[in-house]
């Protein structure tokens, strides 16, 4: 029997797992979807971000990779304008707080759109991998992960977009799969994000992709894999990594102007309502600073001189080179207790308590094993339990 939720009881519910808030091209930030008010609006903002009914900030299951919502998370709907780039830019996704133990591989994907991202049936998008990085270091098992990089990163992550590819409209697809459950059948997580960009430059390529139903097999080696035994190597899942992806040091982007989504990409005809239009004229407006011309001011702090890194490199390898080149990394926390407050109770506790969603024991945990008040503490495997809701 569900019992009835409050919106404000939601909110607490999205501490635990995690989206992307905003995205940032060249100094401009533009809004993502707001999973805590755009799903109760008839009419939610337009923006570059697709949308989803997905307020409790959820996942995507295995068992649900041959449905169209591993495409862009759950009954995803397309985006409603888009954000320009040119070919080699680079573009950093804001994600929210994730969970240190969450551990996994953070990718991103590009899927081209022909005449529109807006009016694209999801089902037919082929995603080339542009980015994937996997196990960066295992001399502490569970290891040090991509998503560890990406909290490091101040929870977000950069991704350039390869200077080879043909201009046109594209989706791009930033995903963290957590793999603390992995090692039990449909244990993996994933958490895809889907955003509309219009692409400018000279490049010429146009990568083959797969359709986003065909990314993962459930029994795929870096899917069904028990993190908590010593891993030599790790297969980011997915297809092999486009031969044009750009590798690139996380780092941040500074924020400098906010950017509004453009809309009727292509040739589609303008529409007639008002408040779209208001939307496109405003766009027009800020179109001058935020479009595919350079921007004269620092951007971003990553430097573009990094060594590629291949997917198949052995961990010691990939170790090696993210110590040379990312020393934020060394700071990654290794396992400490999810800190993102959930409610009043656990602030009134002193922290002893765990919020929802939050590690509550496991071999080796040290953390609180008590869980907040809405919360139980559920073994998920011998390695990891869980506060989760109690009355789910
Ligand atoms: C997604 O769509 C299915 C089928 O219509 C529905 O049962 C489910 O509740 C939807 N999910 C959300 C989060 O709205
Ligand atoms: C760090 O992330 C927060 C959002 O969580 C954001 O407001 C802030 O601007 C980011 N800092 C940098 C340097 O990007
Ligand atoms: C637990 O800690 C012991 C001692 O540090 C270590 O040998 C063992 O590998 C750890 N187990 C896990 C699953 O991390």
């Amino acid at each position: 029997m569900m019992q009835v939720i409050t919106p404000l009881f939601l909110a607490s519910l999205v501490a635990g797992h995690g989206h992307i808030t905003n995205i940032v091209i060249n100094g401009v930030s533009y809004e993502g979807w707001d999973i805590d008010t755009f799903p109760y609006e008839s009419d939610p903002p337009t923006v570059v971000a697709w949308g989803t009914p997905n307020t409790g900030n959820g996942f995507i299951s295995p068992d649900a990779y041959g449905t169209s919502d591993i495409i862009c998370h759950e009954n995803a709907t397309n985006a409603k304008g888009y954000a320009t780039i040119a070919a080699g830019d680079k573009v950093n996704l804001q994600w929210t707080a994730w969970p240190d133990s969450h551990h996994g591989p953070v990718i991103t994907y590009l899927a081209n759109c022909g005449d529109s991202c807006e009016t694209v049936d999801k089902t037919t998008l082929e995603f080339f991998k542009i980015s994937g990085v996997g196990l960066i270091s295992d001399t502490d098992v569970p290891g040090t992960w991509g998503d560890d990089q990406l909290i490091a990163n101040n929870n977000s992550w950069l991704v350039e977009i390869p200077p080879t590819i043909e201009a046109g409209y594209y989706v791009l697809r930033n995903e963290i799969i957590a793999l603390h459950s992995a090692e039990e059948s449909d244990g993996a997580q994933n958490y895809p994000q889907c955003f509309n960009l219009h692409v400018t430059g000279s490049g010429t390529e146009s990568p083959t992709g797969v359709l986003g139903t065909k990314l993962y097999s459930s029994t795929d080696a870096g899917i069904l894999v028990n993190i908590y035994s010593s891993l030599s190597t790790y297969d980011v899942p997915g297809p092999t990594l486009y031969s044009g992806a750009v590798s690139v040091t996380q780092a941040t982007s500074v924020i400098t102007s906010t950017g509004t989504a453009t809309t009727a990409s292509g040739d589609s005809a303008q529409t007639t309502n008002s408040a779209a239009a208001a939307v496109t004229a405003a766009t027009s407006a800020s179109t001058s600073t935020s479009t595919s011309t350079p921007i004269a001011v620092p951007t971003t702090l990553s430097s573009s001189t990094s060594a590629e890194v291949s997917e198949s490199q052995t961990a010691t390898a990939i170790q090696q080179e993210s110590t040379s080149s990312s020393p934020a990394l060394t700071t990654a926390p290794a396992s400490t207790i999810i800190t993102a407050p959930s409610s009043a109770s656990d602030a009134a506790a002193g922290g002893s308590v765990q919020s929802l969603y939050g590690q509550c024991g496991g071999i080796n945990w040290t953390g609180a094993t008590a869980c907040t008040t809405q919360a139980v503490c559920s073994s998920m495997n011998p390695y990891y339990y869980q506060c989760v809701a109690s009355a789910a």
